[in-house]
């Protein structure tokens, strides 16, 4: 096993997450952690647009963190120009795959096929595959030719030595699953849920590979964008209102007092309740207007609770338990949870819509569990918002559970609150040192 340590880089449209991690005989230790503003404008429709601008950015963010590995793993997002995607051909052997994947990849793509990057990688090998199967499922993954030669001068403004650039989905898998297969992760179905700011991807993960993927049109960037109209705030103003402000309160979000919202003839609340994807999504993830901060430290760390609404009255039928209410008319909380409202909803209709489609086509392997991760995972009472919208368990994602965090090295908010931004980059550093 290598000794030496290794950067995992994961370049956002918002943030940049980086961890360092160094694999020996005792495991997989990280040595290094943080987490840095993008410039803004130097990434535009999820392409690297300014890499000197950006390069410089990286090397500022190691900088303030005393890092001098340079050997570094990183990943390519932009769902505009990356095609990450299971495909299904004929049976055939690998050079027979080859060949004809330079055709399929026309099918697949929704820009040009000339000046592409790509790569594939059989599910499950050919030679295993049971004598009688006709077709087989290939990983294939496509990249415009530019966006890498822009990620990768990147790379190199930054003093980086590039080992490989990875894919998003494939990278969380390894830190949130792949990590776990010792304590049965690979006989679950998982559904990888990374909200970011501009893109949310959704993956599905059965018995430890990546079988269906599909993105979101709206993340991070549409509740800022909607806070910002709402309040009438430039967007940075929306956005620090939000990370100190927002927060989805489940006494309004799941039931029917929450504020109508524009067109909406019935709760989007109660539509997803009343249609589990499962027989027993219902028992698995209640309705419940009660939340419980206590059993769930990081939400009531994220979220203090509210101040009790004026003249409100006590909603609660169990005095014990602190509930989580929305915060009075007027008060600047309530006006940015109007604002956001819509678009969480919406953003969660769209989760279980393509869970909802995913079961249709595959009811064998219903999903078990919803991983959420990426900053957007931090708007408190997302997690258990989802949970009751799709009727799936929602947790977390959290990529420190099974290594060893050199505690003098990384500051603790990383692998506690901002746990949730860093699946991908711990991902992509111990791409190369499982096993
Ligand atoms: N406490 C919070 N509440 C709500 N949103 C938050 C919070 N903290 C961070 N965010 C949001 O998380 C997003 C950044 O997360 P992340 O780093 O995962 O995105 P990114 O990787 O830069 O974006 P993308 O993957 O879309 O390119 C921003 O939209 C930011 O506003
Ligand atoms: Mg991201």
């Amino acid at each position: 096993m290598a000794v030496q340590p290794i950067l995992g880089l994961d370049i956002g449209t918002s943030r940049i997450k980086f961890v360092e991690v160094r694999g020996d005989r005792g495991g997989l230790r990280v040595t290094g952690a943080g987490i840095g503003l993008t410039p803004r404008d130097s990434i535009a429709n999820g392409v690297i647009v300014d890499p000197a601008a950006l390069g410089a950015a990286v090397r500022q963010l190691l900088d303030q963190y005393g890092i001098k590995t340079k050997a570094v793993i990183s990943s390519v997002a932009s769902q505009s120009s990356l095609v990450v995607r299971p495909i299904e051909v004929p049976r055939m052997t690998r050079q027979e795959l080859a060949q004809t994947m330079q055709w399929e990849v026309e099918r697949h793509i929704p820009f040009a096929a000339s000046e592409v990057v790509m790569d594939f990688e059989p599910l499950v090998d050919p030679d295993a595959l049971p004598p009688e199967a006709q077709n087989m499922d290939v990983l294939l993954a496509v990249a415009q030719e530019d966006m890498i030669n822009a990620h990768v001068e990147t790379l190199l403004e930054a003093g980086l030595d590039p080992q490989a650039v990875d894919v998003e989905p494939l990278s969380a898998c390894r830190s949130l699953i792949d990590i776990n297969r010792d304590r049965g992760a690979y006989d679950q179905t998982y559904a990888l849920l990374n909200v970011g700011a501009t893109t949310t991807d959704l993956s599905v993960i059965r018995g430890g590979l990546l079988s269906f993927t599909r993105p979101v049109p709206l993340a991070g960037d549409n509740i800022t964008n909607a806070i910002a109209e709402a309040l009438g705030y430039e967007f940075h103003e929306a956005e620090r209102v939000k990370l100190e402000e927002a927060a989805i309160y489940l006494d309004g979000a799941a039931g029917a007092d929450r504020p109508q919202l524009p067109g909406e003839t019935a709760p989007a609340a109660d539509e997803g309740l009343t249609m589990p994807t499962t027989p027993d999504a219902g028992e698995q993830a209640p309705p419940t207007k009660v939340f419980d901060l206590d059993q769930e430290a990081q939400a009531e760390q994220a979220a203090p609770e509210p101040p009790p609404a004026a003249g409100e009255e006590e909603q609660s039928a169990e005095p014990v338990l602190p509930v989580v209410r929305t915060p009075g008319a007027g008060s600047t909380a309530r006006q940015v949870y109007e604002a956001l409202l819509p678009t969480a909803v919406e953003l969660v209709s769209e989760v279980r819509r393509s869970v909802e489609y995913y079961s249709s086509r595959f009811p064998e392997a219903r999903v078990d569990r919803i991983l959420l991760f990426g900053g957007t995972g931090k708007l408190p009472n997302l997690a258990e918002f989802l949970a009751n919208e799709v009727g799936i368990p929602v947790e977390v994602g959290d990529p420190f559970q099974r290594v060893e965090v050199e505690g003098d090295a990384v500051a603790p908010e990383i692998v506690d609150a901002d746990k949730c931004l860093m699946p991908v980059a711990v991902g992509l550093a111990i791409r190369d040192l499982m096993e």
